[in-house]
């Protein structure tokens, strides 16, 4: 069900861009997650943003396609945990990561006033990701929906606050953003999504709320919600179709910082693993 309804249904590569960076503003609002990425300007998102962005919704599009628990979805989980092993994260910090897989996309319309996936959807969403993250290492057990969003807004409470790492890191994923529109709507593009943050979001990051986006941002998903009521249905299709695994420089995704100390400690066969997962990822 997750698999027809993020992928098929609502689906269109520049939603899923969208929400993907919101997603990741969310997670550059905790600092101690931002300075994994950032890596003091080093990290592959500074180096090359939209290989590491499409990389990413490959990955999940390949969760998706398949299932979480196909060999080829468990083959994808196995990767990805094999390049975290590189890298000093924490069990919180991952399942801050997986809520916002799970939560954001509602999240975003129940605050424009508009519902996209019925309680159902929702629910399969979730069940999804949950199911995702139980096959994740180093991530905290995933709790039930409801205790598990109430957890999320606790976390934001307790753990946003600015960084210069998480604010470089966000301006370089709203430009990526606009870049993957046509150019002279790239500003609107960019605005539309510093809108769609909520405020806590917004001035944790320190942007300024743009004038009458909301009410634009509002209106183009009233548009989009319709036209799916009215429209048939695409064809199948996945986000792993749609964003390649890239060629990347070699160096990509080494945990070359001074914070990542893990990455010393993997174990021959992680490392094995990490190389082979790198190769075949691109
Ligand atoms: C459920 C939780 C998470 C999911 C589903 C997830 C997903 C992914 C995916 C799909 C990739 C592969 C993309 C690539 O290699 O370029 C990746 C890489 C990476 N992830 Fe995660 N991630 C999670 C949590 C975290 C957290 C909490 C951190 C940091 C504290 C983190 C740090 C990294 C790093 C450093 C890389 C290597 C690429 C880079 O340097 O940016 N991840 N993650």
């Amino acid at each position: 069900m997750a698999h027809l309804s993020l992928e098929v249904r609502l689906g269109p590569p520049l939603i899923v861009a969208a929400l993907y960076t919101l997603g990741f503003c969310r997670q550059m609002a905790v600092p101690s997650i931002a300075r994994v990425i950032h890596r003091g300007g080093s990290g592959d998102i500074m180096r090359e943003t939209r290989a590491r962005n499409d990389l990413s919704l490959n990955f999940f599009g390949r969760f998706l396609r398949s299932g979480h628990s196909s060999q080829a979805g468990r083959a994808a989980i196995a990767e990805l945990n094999a390049i975290h092993a590189r890298f000093p994260l924490q069990d919180h910090e991952s399942l801050y990561t997986l809520s916002g897989l799970a939560f954001e996309g509602p999240r975003l319309t129940r605050r424009l006033g508009v519902r996209v996936l019925s309680p159902e959807e929702e629910r399969s969403n979730y069940l999804f990701w949950a199911g995702v993250g139980a096959r994740m290492e180093r991530i905290l057990p995933v709790p039930p929906q409801a205790e598990f969003w109430q957890w999320t807004l606790d976390y934001e409470r307790e753990n946003y606050a600015y960084s210069d790492g998480g604010s470089a890191v966000v301006e370089a994923l709203l430009d990526d953003f606009a870049a993957r529109l046509p150019a002279p709507v790239r500003p609107v593009g960019r605005r539309l999504l510093i809108s769609a943050m909520d405020d806590r979001l917004r001035s944790t990051h320190r942007l300024a709320k743009p004038p009458w986006s909301d009410r634009i941002l509002a209106l183009g998903t009233r548009a989009f919600v319709l036209s799916k009521a009215v429209l048939p249905d695409p064809p199948d299709r996945s986000w792993a179709d749609r964003f390649s695994a890239p060629q990347r420089a070699a160096n990509l995704g080494q945990a070359s910082n001074r914070e990542s100390t893990r990455s010393q400690h993997a174990t021959p066969r992680l490392k094995r693993e990490h190389r082979g997962a790198r190769g075949q990822a691109g």
